[in-house]
């Protein structure tokens, strides 16, 4: 089937859908945060996005932990998928569907692709013994499993020996096809080490592998054979389709592949791959639907070097830390301080000393002394200056006429550490031009056009800066913008056709009669917490 993408200038992405079993945590937040700064920044560039998350809500891990918690599972489903649909309110997640795998349609969509898979032959009955670890919904090879018998990922649950009869998908038919993807689409898996990772597993040969499960009743049972229900992860990935649908869609293929079919990226930790990587595009080709253009395979996180663990008690709750530092503050750590797709740690002084050397120092108080200056000097006004007239060899004009440039091609790429260290080259360059040119001391001196040049310059570098940001930092963003006088707020979705990304024209937009606001800090210090 070809390419049913009918408008080129949209842009689809995906986080996974987030097991339920417990409420959100550090990492899923750090992909969700990824994923809107991703979605913000393509809208920026005048694309339609949808962005999709959502819950996958069935298998055995699920039904435990409605049992653990004395709860049914659709009743514990409900009440987790509505806390992390708080936790994305809470961090500014601009999320367009969220997709629940419990939903009568999706069971529809399930149907109707298994019926697919099907009539291509490539379901039969088997039989499948092995370890399966509750924890992953993964079948593990021995080899792969610890001295007792547990799983790597889950060194506090024991692998289960599984003996019965299930359903297999065909896996191994699409050996060559698969080979033949990653060779002709080199992009298809991101970063590069994920790819060979994903390249030597397939090289080693592909097996098939079961996609139904007997006694275990939460999920969808198999079409034509109600004593099996459906696999987790087969009727999980199909969560992102059932997403594409409009409300008032019948459920079916066609229409949830009409407009935003193929997925332009889906965006996953590296643990879950192997199943995004290799068995998601062989099931779409055994269906005869497109594949999604990219996979990328971003790294985990550790807290204080460790990994973070329920035994080691050391997990970072992303509700704590947005209530006490704010949304923005956890979404620019994440992304400044972590290069996307390598592993990355928290460390909470290391969060502190970065936020107030960036945000606080570098950014907030560069704005604040300049517009005290603006204020003292220029009545509160736009400073006198066409910047048309300045000349393109002016220090902090040559950095932003460049910069629209260098950002985009780092967000393109997702390198959200660099779209964060470029901008602040800019502003760190601000403040040295500010120390090196003392307006304080050419306003004594009478040179009124000096002034109004220096402040000028300053002013519409940190407009730029904020800019830049605004996919990262959308709050900060907007209390820069508001206090340079402009009534935009970055979080309102219908403010972004009027702020289209313009890669060389986006300096001098600091124009004539604005009047700024009265200085307050943007972003207030934060204080290191006590050590009891
Ligand atoms: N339900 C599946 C996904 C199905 S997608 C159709 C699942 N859910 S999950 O809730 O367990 O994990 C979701 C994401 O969180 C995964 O991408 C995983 O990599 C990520 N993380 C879990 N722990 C993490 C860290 N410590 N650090 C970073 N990300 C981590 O898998």
């Amino acid at each position: 089937m070809n390419d049913t993408r009918t408008q080129p200038n949209t842009f689809a992405l995906t986080t996974p859908l987030y097991y339920v079993n417990g409420l959100p945590h550090i990492g899923s937040a750090y992909t969700t945060i990824a994923a809107d700064a991703i979605a913000r920044f393509q809208k920026l560039r005048g694309r339609s996005v949808l962005l999709i998350t959502g819950t996958d809500e069935h298998g055995q891990k699920i039904q435990r932990s409605a049992i653990d918690a004395g709860r049914s599972p659709q009743e514990r489903c409900d009440e987790i998928a509505g806390k992390f649909q708080d936790l994305w309110q809470q961090l500014g997640i601009q999320y367009d569907r969220f997709s629940r795998t419990t939903a009568p349609r999706h069971e529809a969509i399930v149907k109707e692709f298994f019926g697919r898979v099907w009539d291509r032959g490539d379901i039969y009955l088997g039989q499948q013994t092995g370890w399966y670890c509750v924890a992953c919904e993964e079948f593990k090879e021995k080899r792969d499993l610890l001295e007792g018998g547990q799983c790597p990922l889950h060194p506090n649950q024991t692998a289960e020996w599984r003996d019965e009869r299930n359903y297999f998908f065909a896996l191994s038919k699409y050996q060559e096809r698969l080979e033949d993807l990653y060779q002709k689409q080199p992009d298809f898996i991101q970063p590069e080490i994920r790819r060979n990772e994903v390249l030597s597993f397939v090289k080693g040969g592909l097996q098939d592998f079961s996609i139904s499960r007997v006694n275990l009743d939460w999920g969808f049972p198999v079409p034509g054979d109600p004593d099996h229900t459906l696999y987790v992860w087969f009727d999980a990935l199909l969560g992102y389709v059932t997403a594409l649908l409009d409300s008032t869609d019948e459920p079916t293929l066609e229409n949830a592949i009409a407009r935003w079919w193929p997925i332009n990226l889906h965006l996953i930790g590296k643990d879950i791959l192997r199943f995004h990587a290799v068995y998601w595009p062989a099931m779409l080709m055994s269906a005869d639907l497109p594949l999604p253009d990219r996979v990328f395979g971003h790294g985990f996180l550790t807290k204080n070097g460790q990994k973070m663990s329920k035994t080691l008690g050391n997990i970072v709750d992303p509700v704590e830390l947005v209530e006490k530092y704010g949304s923005d503050a956890v979404r620019y750590y994440f992304l400044k301080e972590i290069e996307f797709g390598k592993d990355g740690d928290f460390n909470e002084t290391r969060f502190i000393n970065i936020l107030n050397a960036d945000l606080a120092n570098d950014l907030g108080n560069l704005l604040n002394r300049t517009l005290k200056m603006a204020q003292k000097y220029c009545g509160g006004k736009v400073p006198k200056v066409n910047p048309e007239e300045l000349e393109c060899e002016h220090p902090l004009k040559t950095i932003g006429l460049c910069l629209g440039e260098r950002v985009a091609a780092a967000y393109e790429s997702l390198a959200f550490h660099q779209a964060c260290e470029e901008t602040l080259i800019l502003v760190r360059s601000c403040n040295k031009f500010l120390d090196d040119r003392a307006p304080w001391t050419l306003y004594k001196k009478g040179e009124q056009q000096a002034v109004e040049e220096v402040l000028y310059v300053v002013l519409e570098s940190v407009r730029l800066a904020a800019y830049l940001l605004c996919a990262i930092v959308p709050g900060l963003s907007t209390a820069i913008y508001q206090q340079l006088g402009f009534e935009i707020d970055f979080d309102d979705p219908s403010t972004w056709k009027d702020l289209s990304f313009d890669l060389h024209g986006s300096w001098g937009k600091l124009d004539g009669d604005r009047t700024f606001s009265k200085p307050s800090p943007v972003f207030a210090r934060l204080e290191m917490p006590e050590t009891p």
